[in-house]
């Protein structure tokens, strides 16, 4: 992959509803922001006008939560038509969806369910990511998601699974430490493994983001600042795979606009110490 492709904006945050007057109004100091693109994919009204204003000012990235490349339903065609006229219009600088399926048997469950991570799925989700590319024009990146569960059929770790995926499909990585974090945790496995097995040169993107604690397993729900643990995996992130795209998640219980700045400014004074020469 050519790194001119998924050019380093430097540390955006979601653009959420409660702050549309406040981006619009006050231009704040912020590098990009990513959009949830179903949330845009409407005839017309105030979303769009926001976003066309927002567009004339940022870069933005189109991320989106329904793509279900996983399923075994076939690819929504109408869906994928209206994410291709939404990225012409507003021309971000990539597209991405998440490593799950949201539904099967025409059901969706609006939810990220894992797949079970087999050779066979490989060869499926591969092959459909393909088949998304060639409609949309471009590459895509893949997130990986937050899991509590796994499939006993499963033969392979999810980095494995996530790696093969990428290099069969020929796409990107968005990484999400916070997602690694709350999985590793669930699961017991060691996040630095995760980490230091996934391809550098696939990975275009960063997501950070909050959890909730409840115990005995951790619930991703984007409602609080990111963790000190995520925080510490950001860094060792940024060591293997240098200062790309990075993005602040919040989704419940949104603050201010202000906090979400502070935290992005955070990850930029973070990520400008660890990829410093001389501390590989
Ligand atoms: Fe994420």
């Amino acid at each position: 992959m050519d790194s001119s492709e998924f050019p380093a904006l430097g540390y955006g945050v979601g653009l959420r509803r409660p702050h549309y007057s406040r981006v619009i109004d006050d231009h704040p100091h912020i590098d990009w922001f990513e959009i949830i693109s179903e949330n845009f994919m409407v005839d017309g009204g105030r979303p769009l006008e926001v976003l066309e204003a927002v567009r004339r000012d940022y870069p933005i990235v189109m991320h989106g939560v329904s793509l279900s490349v996983g399923s075994t339903d076939p690819l929504n065609r109408d869906y994928l038509g209206c994410l291709l006229e939404l990225a012409r219009r507003f021309e971000p600088a990539w597209i991405s969806d998440h490593l799950c399926w949201t539904g099967a048997g025409g059901h969706n469950l609006h939810d990220l369910i894992p797949l079970p991570y087999t050779e066979e799925a490989i060869r499926h989700v591969a092959g459909r990511v393909r088949v998304v590319q060639e409609i949309l024009g471009r590459r895509i990146l893949l997130e990986n998601i937050s899991s509590y569960m796994t499939f006993r059929a499963s033969t392979i770790t999810e980095w494995e699974f996530l790696a093969a995926v990428a290099e069969q499909a020929d796409c990107g990585i968005l990484l999400d430490l916070n997602n690694i974090h709350v999985t590793a945790f669930n699961q017991g496995f060691d996040p630095i493994d995760y980490i230091d097995a996934i391809p550098a040169h696939r990975v275009a993107q960063f997501h950070l983001a909050g959890y909730s604690d409840h115990g005995d397993y951790l619930l991703d729900t984007h409602d609080h600042p990111v963790s000190a643990a995520v925080w510490r995996l950001y860094e060792y992130a940024v060591r293997r795979f240098g200062p790309i795209a990075t993005l602040i998640e919040w989704d419940d219980h949104i603050p201010e606009f202000a906090v979400l700045a502070e935290a992005a400014e955070e990850a930029r004074m973070r990520a400008a110490c660890d990829s410093a020469p001389g501390l590989m």
